[in-house]
């Protein structure tokens, strides 16, 4: 144990999550799959409302801090989480944050939108499908700010950088740790996948311990073999700074759940999301965690996870989104 924490003792954290997570089994989930599901509560991480960005924010903020940053910009849908989380820990250090978000501003802001806004956080509504557009937009306002005699520190969907995959790496430290204590030995991990850091750090945790058990990225965007290559390409840079050589094989991604793209319900994913909150009264989201929670059951179903395995659901927080 703390194999990887000793790993990454080199690498500056200013901690805002709040750990460890609650873990715990999920009985009447488990009875009707016949597998034992486990859940990882990481939509309680305790700053901001919580979800998977906090422990991203763990190391991007003292990199942004240790280079003389005082602004954030952050990109993202109008319901970003990690806008969210953004906007919350740029307001706890001090920094102003700028967040250049796609999409018409809504003439009442609801869900994500409104935390930003109780965050003060400078909000650049991009009414524009084009990634690249919205990229070059905050590009624009990072060289502004530069004028003005501010450095910011920009960061891309997600807060997807190297850096910010030590966060997941850590977390994945802790669901072994979680494991342990409950005696029980995990056979599979998922959780919904999109930006890749997420599942790139979950990926450098299970190199470094050389973990048997299957990561299972379910996509709620990307194609999945496209999935694959950014898990690897984020989890590889990140590995190389401490000396760690990621296997691509051991990536697994889904993109079968995704529906008719990014945000878009699916009937499954409703179903799950009342699943999860009727039978064990944990609220999941209809971006990411309830396209997730589908790929979970539907392995269970069709025996891509046997029966009697342990399973454990990251749960990754999202569900502010419900309140759109
Ligand atoms: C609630 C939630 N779950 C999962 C993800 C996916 O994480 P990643 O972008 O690191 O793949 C996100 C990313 O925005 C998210 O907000």
């Amino acid at each position: 144990m703390n194999t990887i924490r000793k790993k990454l003792s080199h690498i500056p954290q200013m901690p805002v999550t709040l750990t460890p997570t609650p873990f715990h089994r999920l009985d009447h989930i488990s009875r009707l799959t016949g597998c034992n599901i486990y859940i990882k509560r990481d939509d309680l991480t305790g700053f901001a409302l919580s979800g998977n960005k906090t422990r991203k924010f763990d190391f991007l903020i003292a990199e942004a801090i240790n280079q003389g940053c005082d602004t954030l910009i952050g990109i993202g849908a109008n319901q970003s989480n990690f806008c969210r989380i953004a906007a919350g820990v740029g307001a706890k250090f001090g920094l102003d944050v700028h967040l250049v978000l796609n999409g018409k501003k809504p003439e009442i802001p609801t869900g994500n939108l409104r935390v930003n806004h109780i965050l003060d956080a400078k909000i650049h509504h991009i009414d524009t499908k084009d990634s690249k557009e919205r990229m070059n937009h905050a590009l624009f306002i990072k060289d502004q700010l530069l004028t003005e005699g501010k450095k910011a520190y920009f960061m891309p969907p997600g807060g997807s950088t190297k850096t910010g995959t030590y966060g997941y790496a850590l977390g994945f430290e802790e669901i072994l740790s979680d494991a342990e204590k409950q005696h029980i030995e995990i056979h599979k991990i998922f959780h919904a996948s999109s930006s890749a850091g997420t599942q790139a750090g979950l990926v450098l945790g299970q190199a470094i311990t050389g973990w048997t058990g299957e990561i299972h990225g379910i996509s709620v965007d990307t194609p999945q073999n496209q999935l694959v290559e950014d898990v690897f390409a984020l989890a590889s840079a990140a590995g190389h700074d401490i000396g760690v050589t990621i296997d691509k094989r051991k990536i697994f991604t889904d993109d079968s759940y995704v529906g008719e793209g990014y945000g878009k319900k699916t009937e499954g994913c409703v179903q799950a999301v009342k699943l999860f909150a009727k039978s064990e009264g944990i609220f999941l989201d209809y971006v990411y965690t309830g396209k997730a929670a589908v790929g979970l059951l539907d392995y269970c179903k069709t025996g891509k996870v046997k029966a009697g395995q342990n399973i454990v659901f990251l749960h990754t927080g999202g569900n502010i989104e419900l309140f759109e």
